[in-house]
């Protein structure tokens, strides 16, 4: 193979089973602009990961957990300053302004590659760059796509590893001419000689930069999981979104899990959720005391790509080999699988450290332990966190764990064909107005509801918390084109799916669990007891129509009636029901007035089919 020169810089040593020039080429042209010390190939191996860990318990990037409590797990506290996805450093570089659209940060591309290229040049210097090779899912299935990160951070190498397939078996897949997404990435903090590191290297100037026309993603400044481990967020939303409007599949926000009936009857589900609210829960849920004989099992957490099937109906891959879950509000009652997913082999980011070198949060027990380090190193006591309101874990502190440790997961998850999809859910996180469930009556409806979609925010995005905004899909920071565009997108994959008639389409249902009452507190007990609206989803999929037992038709589709739902094991009075169903005339006409407030923000390409929707909307509310 053709190793290019190096100007002096690094040597290449690119490895013999690394068949294609063209990726060489382009490390060699990277390393040329950034200006490693030294280049180093992943081959993915437990050794390599194992080693790079010691490397980074050395450097002071992560601590070793106490090997009886949590066997070969760490603990990595990042810079105070560098602890979420920064959505307004986040750009979308199409050719065309109209392109990335009214909901998305646009920079002229040539523009941006000038300013990149100032930022990134020499920003590797006295790092090691890592080659990382990776594929968002299974090794050759033909919904999976491959990518290569290179990074100079050993922390986005080995999160790769439990997060991606990543390894030498790529290259195999990739031969001598395969398509691959090129990601770089910088935490932009070059070391002159004899400079000493700090245990968190990033720049407080940061971009997350996406040219969709050619595929590639430029990270610069942050650490952070989702700026920086480039499969998940950049390539598995944006570009993959790109990639399925051009070629007729969708890249989602979104779990999906296998759920069978006691009688052996079994469905797949995926189901949106914004960051943070839930969806590794729901993917991962234990069915209530009651519901003997039903069985929950995880795909995946947080991204599908959806594409369509020969018969028809509509498979679903989880195109991620781990999960980057939320940590705080974790413990054995809300997520018992997720706990047992990490009890060993995990890394975590930015919790709390036990006395005993163990890990804590806020939510993990109802004591907290009486001294930890907060994940800002500082001592902490629940009597100090009275005193000044400090957070042992940062709100949006993670677990990076393989799939493969979640003893729910599906036997298929790692099908390269996928798994057929019944039903979309679509949920956002609203105190007020959104009823616990509600069924589209078709399709347009269906994107209707989940276009519309309002959630209140959380941590998991640099910026104010708890304030609703419009998250349509729950796509709103992932999406790598033009709303409305993406909008057509759902809209066309339903036409032409219905005019193949091969097959009935997913229903799409809308939920919210977070409806609460005159005191502030959630009225629904959510996580196991959603297994309950689960249910009631499930019947209708399997023959009920509206008109029959099961539901009732309103407003804006059809809702359950409270006898409607299996009540064995809890106790949820009707009364209280009433509470999370009933629709306030008067709140969704305010709602409505946002949604105006949306399609007048997105109103060039906006369907006609939405705006109809609306308007139907808006009639009955006024009857
Ligand atoms: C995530 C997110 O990390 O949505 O999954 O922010
Ligand atoms: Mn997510």
């Amino acid at each position: 193979m053709n190793q290019p020169r190096m100007g002096g810089i690094a040597t290449l040593n690119a490895p013999v089973y690394v068949k294609q020039q063209k990726l060489i080429n382009w490390v060699a042209e990277i390393a040329a602009l950034t200006k490693p010390e030294r280049i180093y190939w992943c081959d993915g191996s437990q050794a390599e990961y194992d080693r790079l860990c010691s490397e980074m318990v050395a450097a002071g990037t992560m601590k070793k957990l106490n090997q009886e409590k949590r066997p070969n797990s760490y603990l990595a506290c990042s810079d105070p300053s560098d602890v979420a996805r920064v959505e307004d450093r986040t750009f979308i570089c199409s050719a065309k302004k109209e392109d990335a659209g009214p909901t998305n940060n646009w920079t002229d591309p040539a523009e941006m590659r000038n300013t990149l290229h100032g930022l990134f040049d020499g920003c590797m210097q006295g790092r090691t760059m890592y080659v990382v090779p990776f594929s968002m899912g299974p090794l050759g299935s033909p919904i999976a796509h491959i990518g290569v990160e290179l990074s100079d951070s050993p922390y986005v190498a080995v999160n790769m590893r439990i997060m991606t397939r990543m390894g030498k078996a790529v290259y195999d897949v990739l031969g001598s001419d395969g398509e691959f997404v090129p990601c770089v990435h910088s935490v932009g903090a070059p070391l002159a000689a004899g400079q000493k590191d700090v245990a968190w290297p990033c720049n407080p100037t940061k971009y997350i930069v996406h040219y969709p026309e050619t595929r590639e993603i430029w990270s610069y400044g942050s650490g952070y999981g989702g700026n920086a481990l480039l499969g998940k967020k950049c390539f598995a939303l944006r570009i993959a979104s790109t990639m399925g409007r051009d070629q007729g599949w969708l890249a989602e926000h979104m779990l999906i899990l296998g759920v069978e009936s006691p009688a052996g009857k079994k469905h797949y589900v995926a189901a949106a959720f914004p960051s943070a609210c839930g969806k590794t829960n729901f993917a991962m849920l234990i069915p209530p005391a009651g519901f003997e004989g039903w069985k929950v099992t995880t795909i995946g957490d947080d991204i599908a790509w959806i594409k369509p099937g020969a018969d028809g109906r509509l498979y679903a891959i989880n195109p991620e080999a781990g999960y980057f879950g939320v940590a705080p509000g974790t413990n054995d009652k809300t997520n018992h699988n997720c706990m047992a997913s990490m009890r060993e082999n995990t890394i975590f980011t930015n919790v709390a450290l036990t006395d005993d070198g163990d890990v804590w949060w806020e939510g993990m027990s109802k004591e907290a332990p009486a001294h930890l380090i907060d994940w800002q190193g500082k001592d902490w006591t629940p009597a100090s966190a009275k005193e000044t309101g400090a957070k042992a874990a940062h709100p949006n502190a993670r677990f990076t764990v393989a799939a493969t440790q979640n003893p729910v997961i599906d036997a298929a998850w790692d099908d390269p064909a996928g798994v057929p999809i019944s039903a979309f859910i679509f949920g956002g996180r609203r105190s007020t107005t959104v009823p616990l469930v509600t069924e589209a009556r078709n399709w347009v409806e269906g994107v209707y509801m989940a276009a519309t979609m309002g959630s209140e925010t959380t941590a998991a995005a640099a910026g104010q918390q708890g304030i609703v905004r419009r998250d349509p899909f729950a796509m709103l920071p992932f999406i790598g084109y033009n709303m409305s565009d993406y909008f057509q997108h759902w809209l066309t994959l339903g036409e032409k799916l219905a005019a193949q008639g091969k097959a009935e389409l997913p229903k799409i249902f809308c939920v919210n669990w977070f409806r609460t009452d005159a005191d502030g507190k959630f009225v629904w007990p959510g996580f196991g007891d959603n297994m309950r609206v689960l249910k009631w989803m499930l019947e209708r999929l399997d023959g009920a129509s509206a008109a029959s037992v099961g539901g009732v038709e309103h407003l804006f589709g059809v809702t359950p009636r409270y006898a409607d739902l299996s009540w064995e094991g809890l106790d949820f009075s009707e009364q209280q029901f009433n509470t999370i169903t009933a629709i306030d005339k008067a709140a969704w006409q305010a709602e409505t007035a946002l949604h105006t407030e949306l399609f007048e923000k997105l109103k060039y390409h906006l369907p006609q089919q939405l705006a109809d929707v609306k308007q139907t909307l808006e009639k009955r509310l006024a009857e």
